[in-house]
């Protein structure tokens, strides 16, 4: 049995839930307040059949015991499944038929010891030239010892040394990342002369370090590898300290540096964390969407350092977060964009004047309205072409909004930034582009070896699609996936696998408007069948694990009418989608036949065309 379905099978929802309200167990479904909105009369209700819950009340929100504790304990799904787990009694480790993540306890037990070596370095005569560092950073022993520093000391005195008189075994120590070994065999310390910074989880377990130079020897700061307890890109910076202030205030605060975390919150901002130099991830935004909305609407602001600011891997950083938000995935999370001034990083501008930088998280602007302008500096739009390619390189995030009324709000934004009338900018943007005919990617699909094409078609501009007689939605998806767009495609699946009741609403529509092949077999599979249960055990183990993924995907609390309305959106925007799609794929090949003047390329346009615009009606026709 998966073990999803063995923690399911296994806990009793009636007695977890029972942890955490009231029951009233009087009739056969147990009733209680609910717990994630006030209420006087109780409209939250087990049933213990089917092993679910559901809220009658303001949240509609209903579920399974995993999700319960997911939104109650405020975990990530395997978070609450391993909890369950341990609940239930189910050894998650000792099961050898699923892959799972090592047990990390004697990695965290290592890293315990090393901190307390790393601070007994510190407070040693050895560490005085690292402590008066710190000091000139604003930095007393007190707060070293509070914000988990340390001393890596080099020389003879060593951390792998002080692991063995404390009997960590050296295997053990190096999968925690914490020794590597040496061409001859002998082991070394992976930080030698740094400042250690510990990195914990959000359990407030010693998962990883951060480790800076203190003679300017590169790089400067040397991280923990990535380890079964260290996973860099879900890993947030100071989120021990900073969870609770970000629930409390539904707001988190992400800087760079573990300086910058440290300053902030000496100085009073308690739900600041750092994405430790990289671009914020799907999983760190995952994170911090739980915690800052677990009490309603939540913000996510992003303080960028201003030499960042506009620099292009900042801009696709940011143009992936807009992504993940047009997912709907994170409904009620807005992310915003903050710029202190003065070119100091958040670090040196705390300390400077705290207040100037409170004002700027105050002044923070909406993450799309920053990105817009940000790429309106990046081209000349005094000119045809750049006006172009500035509403091309902005239309991809606009067609993605789902909201009628933003997508109405930005194209006029983006039509005054440009300087055309709105009408203009959005021919500009449904003319057919130039990536797809560069042939710059995988391209060129040779004729070679079909005798109805003669030699003349292989030519430098000949697309793939032309290839075959048809569009075929694979193709559609190629030049789809260089915007990413299968938010929206995951967003409707998420909502028609977790909602039976929204079932009607989608069943209809023509799978080709899912553009990834795996949710088109998603699709498929759930218009087939009744429920998920049925459909998971024919799709395999990758399609069973998304199925799995999309289904414990949290929506947010919403009412019958309103998912409706959602699935409706959902749909007409992922058919809108397709046909402005297969229309670019058509004048695109249309032009290119075009351009040949052989009677077979006459031939091969009418024989083309005729499946293609039947495609194209039974794509966009349907209601
Ligand atoms: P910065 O270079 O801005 O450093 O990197 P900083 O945080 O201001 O450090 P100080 O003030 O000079 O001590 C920002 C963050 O990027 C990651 C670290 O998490 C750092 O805090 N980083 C940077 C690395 O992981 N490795 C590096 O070599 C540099
Ligand atoms: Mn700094």
């Amino acid at each position: 049995m998966a073990l999803v379905d063995e923690v399911k099978s296994r806990s009793d929802i009636v007695q977890v839930i029972s942890d955490y309200v009231d029951l009233d167990t009087s009739s056969r479904q147990p009733k209680a307040l609910c717990p994630f909105h006030s209420e006087r009369s109780p409209s939250f209700v087990i049933y213990p059949e089917s092993g679910s819950w559901r809220c009658f009340g303001s949240c509609a929100d209903g579920g399974d015991v995993i999700s319960f504790m997911m939104k109650k304990e405020n975990l990530s799904f395997v978070e609450a499944l391993e909890n369950l787990a341990n609940r239930a009694g189910i050894k998650v480790e000792e099961r050898n038929n699923e892959p799972r993540k090592k047990p990390v306890t004697g990695l965290i037990q290592a890293n315990e010891i090393a901190s307390e070596y790393f601070l007994s370095r510190l407070k040693a005569p050895i560490g005085v030239e690292t402590l008066e560092y710190l000091k000139d950073r604003g930095i007393d022993i007190e707060t070293a010892v509070r914000r988990g520093l340390g001393l890596a000391p080099s020389g003879m005195e060593t951390l792998s040394g002080h692991l063995r008189t404390r009997n960590v075994q050296a295997r053990t120590a190096r999968d925690a990342g914490l020794i590597t070994r040496k061409d001859d065999g002998s082991w070394r310390d992976m930080f030698t002369g740094r400042l250690t910074i510990e990195i914990r989880d959000a359990r407030d377990r010693i998962i990883g370090y951060g480790a800076r130079t203190l003679d300017g020897s590169e790089p400067k700061y040397l991280n923990t590898p990535q380890t079964d307890a260290f996973d860099k890109s879900s890993i947030m910076y100071g989120l021990n300290w900073a969870a609770e202030s970000i629930r409390d205030s539904n707001e988190a605060v992400v800087v760079e540096g573990y300086m910058d975390v440290i300053t902030a919150h000496e100085h009073g901002f308690t739900n600041v964390v750092a994405s430790m130099g990289t671009a914020v991830t799907a999983q760190q935004l995952d994170s911090l969407s739980r915690h800052a909305t677990s009490g309603g609407p939540g913000t996510v602001i992003l303080c960028l350092d201003s030499d960042a600011a506009g620099e292009a891997a900042t801009m696709r950083a940011l143009e992936s977060v807009t992504a993940e938000l047009n997912s709907g995935r994170r409904k009620g999370l807005e992310v915003k964009v903050a710029r202190p001034d003065g070119g100091k990083d958040p670090d040196e501008a705390i300390r400077s004047d705290p207040d100037s930088w409170r004002a700027s998280l105050t002044a923070a602007e909406p993450l799309l309205d920053y990105l817009i302008v940000a790429k309106s500096k990046l081209h000349n739009l005094e000119s045809g072409q750049g006006i172009a390619d500035f509403a091309n390189s902005v239309a991809p995030l606009i067609y993605n909004i789902t909201n009628d009324y933003d997508q109405d709000r930005y194209w006029s934004t983006i039509s005054k930034l440009a300087g055309v009338t709105e009408q203009r900018l959005k021919s500009i943007v449904d003319k057919p582009r130039s990536t797809s005919r560069k042939g710059s990617r995988s391209g060129l699909v040779g004729f070679g070896n079909n005798t109805r094409r003669n030699a003349s078609f292989k030519r430098e501009s000949s697309s793939q699609f032309m290839d075959s007689g048809r569009i075929s939605s694979d193709q559609v998806s190629e030049v789809l996936n260089t915007t990413g767009g299968d938010a929206l495609e995951e967003h409707l699946l998420a909502l028609v696998l977790q909602l039976d009741d929204l079932r009607e609403h989608a069943i209809a529509m023509p799978p080709e408007f899912l553009h990834q092949s795996d949710n088109r077999a998603l699709f498929t599979a759930w218009q087939s069948s009744a429920k998920l249960g049925g459909i998971s055990p024919e799709l395999g183990e990758d399609l069973t694990e998304k199925a799995h993924r999309l289904a414990e995907h949290e929506l947010p609390p919403s009412d019958q009418a309103r998912h409706v309305e959602e699935v409706t959106q959902c749909v007409m925007r992922l058919r809108e989608r397709h046909s402005r799609k297969i229309k670019v794929l058509e004048k695109e090949r249309l032009e290119e036949y075009k351009e040949l003047d052989s009677e077979e390329a006459e031939e091969l346009l009418r024989q083309s065309l005729l499946p293609n615009e039947n495609l194209r009606k039974a794509m966009t026709g349907r209601a």
